[in-house]
């Protein structure tokens, strides 16, 4: 049984296998994100009904632009038609939506579509929910040594003075963008045993659960098993 005394805070989710549950079935790629989209739904609202604070998900990484037009460019339709009809429930859930990533590199309806989500939900104070798009890890991290650099160019820091909490605070999670402590739980579905560039300096001391099935296969049920495995584990974060 879940114990709601001892819910992570963030978790964040690898939602990976949307392209072979699609192959499996004799479906396009693209039917698999489909039905991932749903799959991640579900998770947005069960995450809300246990109370959990922030759910951050890995929807599109700096890498994925690598795959077909095709793909790219339906997943962003995906998420436009997502954002669009969604936006009223997300609003009744009092849900808050934060990107992590560059998005103004994305197509414009779906910048359009974002932006217009991150207005009208700014002010909501229910779960927090991040979505990675147009996110790495390493390129969160390049980013935060330029920003970092060119305060030191221009006087406003010292070297001496660089602290982990202003390296934290330039991220993506930082307090000027998305403001979310770092992941108790990072749970990657399908069996890979991977953090494929996803919150690599947040990730420091997650725990990290693999569930076996493909991501549209990851149901509340599934979900509440990796909480589960993961309020199981003792957390000593290098100590004794
Ligand atoms: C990984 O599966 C999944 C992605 C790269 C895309 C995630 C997208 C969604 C869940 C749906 C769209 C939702 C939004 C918010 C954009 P994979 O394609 O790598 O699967 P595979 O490893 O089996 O090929």
């Amino acid at each position: 049984m879940i114990n709601k005394d001892r819910m992570p805070v963030h978790v964040a989710v690898i939602m990976d296998g949307n392209g072979r549950w699609a192959k499996k079935r004799g479906l396009p790629r693209l039917a698999g994100h489909n039905a991932g989209m749903k799959a991640m739904k579900k998770i947005v609202d069960h995450s809300d009904k246990l109370g959990i604070r922030y759910l951050t998900v890995y929807a599109f990484s700096t890498e994925n632009w690598k795959r077909s037009i095709a793909e790219v460019s339906g997943i962003f339709r995906l998420l436009v038609s997502y954002v669009n009809s969604d936006l009223q429930e997300l609003v009744r859930n009092n849900v808050r939506v934060k990107i992590l990533g560059d998005y103004s590199e994305l197509p414009e309806d779906a910048v359009r579509s974002l932006e217009k989500t991150l207005e009208k939900t700014k002010d909501n104070t229910g779960l927090q929910f991040n979505i990675a798009l147009n996110y790495g890890g390493r390129d969160e991290l390049r980013r935060a040594v330029q920003s970092l650099a060119f305060k030191v160019r221009n006087g406003q820091l010292a070297p001496e003075d660089i602290t982990e909490d202003l390296i934290s605070a330039e991220l993506f999670t930082g307090s000027i963008n998305a403001d979310t402590p770092d992941p108790e739980l990072i749970i990657r579905t399908s069996g890979e045993l991977r953090l494929s560039n996803f919150l690599l300096w947040q990730s420091a001391y997650s725990e990290l659960v693999f569930p076996d099935v493909l991501w549209p296969d990851f149901t509340p049920e599934e979900y509440e098993k990796a909480i589960e495995d993961f309020q199981s584990r003792e957390r000593r974060f290098g100590g004794r």
